[in-house]
């Protein structure tokens, strides 16, 4: 089969499409011949050098959809033949509340998502939402899940409510936006662009501020009416500053990644009104489960940004890295 291989560090031109050999599935396991995938900023990460224990040559991609070609043995046959969406995660472990040690994603060090064919356990197929094609199934697994647990389990967001999510360009960050909007709760975004602030009113936002002006934060206080009740974020640094400083009393800070790196918090602040701030990271097979629920009875569509064959995964990495996209970079397998 034909997949993108990254034998090289330090450059996205790295990513390049070459002959392997076709996976085979053992006991428990599943061939799926995948029809799309999907970037997420962990991939750049990783050619970036800014990734924990690399392992190379790597076969990136956590997230992708497709048909099941095989199973191996112990696998129920009647899935051959059926459109599914995999589950990124690898043994998350029994409890929700935290994942086990042994826990990790797919696409590196497993063979990811960028390629004809992938082998998964038979525990991560799922159905393909019947209203999504395979590029928005394809969009919608890894930024999905942490969005779902952002702010279903972990925010517990309810009707009426106000969020605000940063960096709406930002994938997880668009599923957040509509995962809020589809609850009930009122919405609001942040974003560098202008452009992007608007598109976000497609996905139920009701207003935001461009975070490159020095008083967002004073924007979003007005639009409002006092601040936010929750906070989703995963820029940290002045984003998460801010957020502790215009959130509404007793609100709740979710933040899943600290893309501009460390925050310096104003704890005065954080104790006085009674805030809670929550980390988290991706979800359970128990919450994807019930992410794809949520998404195909609300009927959402991801916000998808560009579609490239597999073969230029290289260009679709630029675009990431350079941060022009609103929503998810897909890569098409034919
Ligand atoms: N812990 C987890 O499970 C988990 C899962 C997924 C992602 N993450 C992490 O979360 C982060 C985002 O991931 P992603 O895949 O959604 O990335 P992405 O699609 O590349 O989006 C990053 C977004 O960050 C926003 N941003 C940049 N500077 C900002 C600032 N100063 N203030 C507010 N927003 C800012 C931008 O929004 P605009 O374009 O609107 O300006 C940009 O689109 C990454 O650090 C990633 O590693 C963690």
């Amino acid at each position: 089969m034909k997949a993108i291989v990254l034998h090289e560090l330090g450059a996205a031109e790295n990513l390049k499409l070459e002959e392997v050999p076709d996976p085979q599935p053992g006991a428990g396991e599943a061939i799926v011949r995948l029809k799309a995938a999907a970037l997420n900023h962990r991939d750049v990460f990783i050619w970036q050098k800014l990734y924990p224990n690399i392992k190379l040559p790597a076969i990136l991609g956590s997230d992708g959809a497709g048909v099941v070609a095989s199973v191996g043995e112990g696998v129920d046959q009647s899935w051959v033949g059926r459109e599914v969406v995999i589950e990124p995660g690898l043994e998350w472990g029994p409890s929700d509340e935290i994942q086990s040690k042994s826990y990790r994603i797919l696409g590196m060090p497993e063979d990811g998502t960028y390629a004809e064919m992938i082998k998964i356990p038979a525990v991560n197929l799922h159905a393909k939402p019947a209203h999504l094609t395979f590029e928005e199934a394809a969009a919608a697994p890894l930024c999905g899940l942490t969005a779902y647990r952002s702010v279903v389990t972990r925010a517990q967001v309810k009707a009426g409510e106000t969020v605000l999510v940063t960096g709406i360009g930002g994938g997880v960050a668009t599923f957040a936006a509509q995962i809020a909007n589809s609850l009930g709760a009122r919405v609001f975004v942040t974003s560098g662009s202008d452009e992007k602030l608007e598109r976000a009113k497609a996905l139920g936002a009701e207003g935001g501020a461009n975070y490159k002006n020095a008083d967002w934060g004073k924007a979003i206080t007005e639009l409002t009416g006092g601040g936010p009740n929750v906070v989703i974020d995963s820029a940290g640094g002045d984003a998460l500053e801010t957020a502790v400083r215009i959130i509404k009393p007793a609100g709740r800070i979710v933040f899943y990644g600290a893309t501009t790196g460390l925050a310096k918090i104003d704890l005065y602040r954080c104790f006085f009104k009674q805030l809670t701030l929550m980390g988290t990271t991706m979800g359970s097979p128990r919450e994807f489960a019930a992410f794809l629920k949520l998404y195909g009875e609300a009927k959402l569509h991801p916000a998808i940004d560009q579609v490239f064959p597999l073969a230029e995964a290289a260009a679709a990495h630029r675009r990431m890295n350079e941060g022009g996209q609103f929503g998810k970079i897909v890569l098409k397998i034919e």
